[in-house]
């Protein structure tokens, strides 16, 4: 039995709640706390003991309620008022540039456009709606539409205001729907993950799961006890808040209550977004959470009504991402691959992690001495890294997250793939299959010889390479040029149309550049750049079949590991074999010499809009024969932009950089 309520009760009780949403303002939002943590606790006690002794004042805006309720069978879904949008996303500076004219060609306007440029965080969307100042309802981001209702995770936050502030000169909206992202900061997922060790609970991979393993949490309680935190970025539907721009939006989110992120910077030129990024990118590390890019938005309200959406993101806004980045993730597995040298190559199944907005779950581990000197093991937590669009790798271990149930890798002592003996080299650390005959060797030699630097043959790619060797339709690169379309048509996936395309695209290749020729047969330490000092220094391939090993070494960038290899591979008699056959079905090699000295030589063109009778792909293999080069952004370094009907953005990027604009008619004299 609860006793009877007074009127100081009540009072008693509404004076310590305004006490502890006020300290919890100071300090989670304002990070200047009035009060020591110990002066809060014991507040916080109170109130929970007069709650306890009158339970039927408890609402749901209560700080108590911090500490989670009852848990839920499942989440019930919520549709939002107005759909929660996603962004466009960019990786260069040519796509920042790009959307800024995009604005301005939209809004008819050639002034300097004023952006906000924000840290775009790693974590999870949120939506949470207030009414009369009051936290109603949160929803997550869902498929944009619909999200789930997670609000009693939400009032756990303590970085969430459960009732607004009101100010002297300002009353709470009376319906503010407000966006933000939930994340756990880097500090707080490392003392989570060391918690969860100690309970012999497995550790989250990285921060973001583990803050979308909170907040999907159904017993809240359980929400409670994570490190979950939350910067404001927008607004939903809004009564009763009038402003001019994006940044007043910020302000007055902050002035209610809301904690937003410091780092954000308003009245920026496209130039100055420039700098943010690159100041951001260059001190992201040392901030105390994960972002993956920088937010850019057109500040004016006005603006951004005009701009409008499209279907999927708003017209006014871009996430310019990060490009290198490492993430951390767990190893499921390890898998032994057989590469076109018979290299065999440990491969990393991973937990899939966004890595600078790329989901990765495959990464190299390089070799067994790599694995030994990382000691990496299967089921550890590691950090992996993309660079470009280099294939991801394992940095390191995270030790601190060893459970003991890891396991050692060992590589295998016969070919995964044929079952031959492996061996050891005394002079690489590489194991190899030495069965030249292998199926995993021969399927990668043919897609390396069928690849864009090589052969170029449009159509042969890795699915049909593989049902091909499976089907002992080819057993070296020589018998492509022996397929016909009959026996393509027989294969999965394979139409008469596609079937002739791939023929006719073989037909084509076999006129080649001398360097592509050679880079193409795949000989070990040979890539582009080693094929085309070959390609310069031989005139063709009865020179280069015969050189002896001493006399490559002889040739500027060509070290003694190389030459042994070339000369080796020529004196394969298997090798010379194929080449023959090669030369037999009609290859025929163009010394590189007379390839790039077209009249284009050099040249570097852009493209854009309709030509008249070329495709685009066509323009672009005509300009390439003649030595030109064609690129998608516009610079400087641009030479020509070959513009055809419906020009776009870049007619005018080039117009404003005094890049020379041609018609189809003047490449046409060009060539
Ligand atoms: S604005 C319609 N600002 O990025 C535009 N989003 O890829 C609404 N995000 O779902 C988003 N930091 O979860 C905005 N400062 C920021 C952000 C941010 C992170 C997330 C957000 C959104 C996703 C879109």
């Amino acid at each position: 039995m609860s006793e009877p309520v007074t009127s100081d009760t009540i009072k008693k009780i509404e004076t310590l709640r305004q006490a502890l949403h006020h300290h919890n303002y100071r300090y989670y939002v304002l990070d200047d706390p009035e009060i020591s943590d110990a002066q809060y606790d014991r507040l916080m006690r109170e109130l929970v003991d007069m709650e306890t002794a009158y339970p039927e004042l408890i609402t749901p805006d209560s700080p108590s309620l911090r500490v989670g309720a009852a848990p839920l069978e499942q989440f019930e879904t919520a549709r939002h008022s107005l759909p929660m949008l996603s962004l466009e996303n960019g990786f260069r500076e040519g796509d920042i540039l790009e959307f800024d004219l995009r604005v301005k060609r939209f809004l008819k306007t050639t002034e300097q456009i004023q952006y906000t440029a924000e840290p775009k965080m790693d974590g999870i969307a949120v939506e949470l709606v207030y009414r009369s100042g009051r936290l109603e309802r949160a929803t997550t981001r869902g498929d944009g539409v619909n999200g789930e209702l997670i609000t009693a995770n939400v009032r756990t936050i303590r970085t969430v205001p459960l009732v607004l502030k009101e100010t002297h000169d300002r009353e709470v909206p009376p319906l503010l729907e407000v966006r933000g992202e939930v994340f756990i900061s880097k500090a707080g997922f490392r003392r989570l993950n060391a918690e969860r060790l100690q309970l012999n609970q497995p550790p989250f991979a990285n921060p973001r799961n583990a803050a979308a393993g909170s907040l999907r949490q159904l017993d809240s309680r359980v929400t409670a006890l994570r490190p979950l935190e939350v910067f404001f970025y927008g607004v939903g539907m809004v009564q009763g808040l009038s402003q001019e721009s994006h940044w007043d939006i910020l302000c007055s989110l902050r002035q209610l209550g809301f904690r937003t992120n410091p780092e954000i910077r308003p009245n920026l030129t496209i130039e100055d977004v420039m700098d943010f990024y690159r100041r951001l990118d260059a001190n992201r590390h040392d901030l105390p959470y994960e972002i993956d890019g920088v937010v850019v938005k057109v500040d004016k309200l006005p603006l951004q009504l005009q701009l409008g959406n499209t279907s999927r993101s708003p017209r006014w806004a871009i996430a310019y991402k990060f490009a290198a980045l490492q993430a951390t993730t767990r190893i499921v597995s390890i898998e032994v691959q057989v590469g076109r040298t018979g290299a065999l190559t440990p491969v990393a199944h991973l937990e899939p992690v966004k890595v600078g907005g790329v989901v990765v779950s495959r990464a190299t581990l390089h070799n067994e001495d790599e694995i030994r000197r990382k000691d990496i093991r299967i089921g550890d937590t590691v950090f992996v890294q993309r660079a470009g669009d280099v294939i991801p790798e394992v940095v390191k271990v995270v030790e601190s997250q060893r459970t003991g149930q890891e396991k050692q890798f060992r590589m295998p002592a016969t070919c995964p793939v044929c079952g031959s003996r492996v061996v050891y080299a005394e002079t690489e650390v590489a194991v190899r299959c030495i069965n030249a005959a292998c199926p995993a060797q021969i399927k990668e030699r043919i897609k390396h010889f069928a690849s864009k630097a090589a052969f170029d043959i449009d159509g042969l790619g890795d699915k049909l390479v593989e049902q091909l060797v499976a089907r002992k339709l080819v057993g070296s690169y020589a018998d492509i040029f022996h397929l016909t379309a009959e026996t393509l048509i027989g294969l999965d996936r394979m139409g008469t149309k596609s079937a002739m395309n791939l023929i006719q695209a073989i037909e084509k290749s076999k006129r080649i550049r001398f360097s592509r020729f050679v880079y193409g047969l795949g000989i070990r330490h040979v890539g582009e750049h080693v094929a085309k000092i070959l390609a310069n220094t031989f005139q063709d391939l009865n020179e280069i079949q015969t050189v002896p090993a001493e006399d490559l070494e002889a040739i500027d960038g060509i070290g003694a590991v190389v030459a042994e290899s070339v000369a080796g591979f020529f004196r394969e008699e298997q090798n010379r074999i194929t080449i023959d056959r090669l030369l037999a079905a009609g290859v025929q090699t163009v010394p590189d010499s007379q390839a790039t000295g077209g009249p284009l030589n050099g040249m570097v063109f852009v493209l854009t809009g309709t030509l008249e009778t070329l495709s685009r792909n066509e323009a672009q293999k005509l300009i390439e024969a003649a030595g030109g080069k064609v690129s998608s952004t516009i610079s400087r370094n641009t030479d020509c932009l070959l513009a055809g009907a419906s020009p776009g953005s870049k007619l005018q990027r080039a117009q404003e950089l005094g890049v020379k604009v041609i018609d189809e008619a003047e490449l046409k004299k060009m060539l």
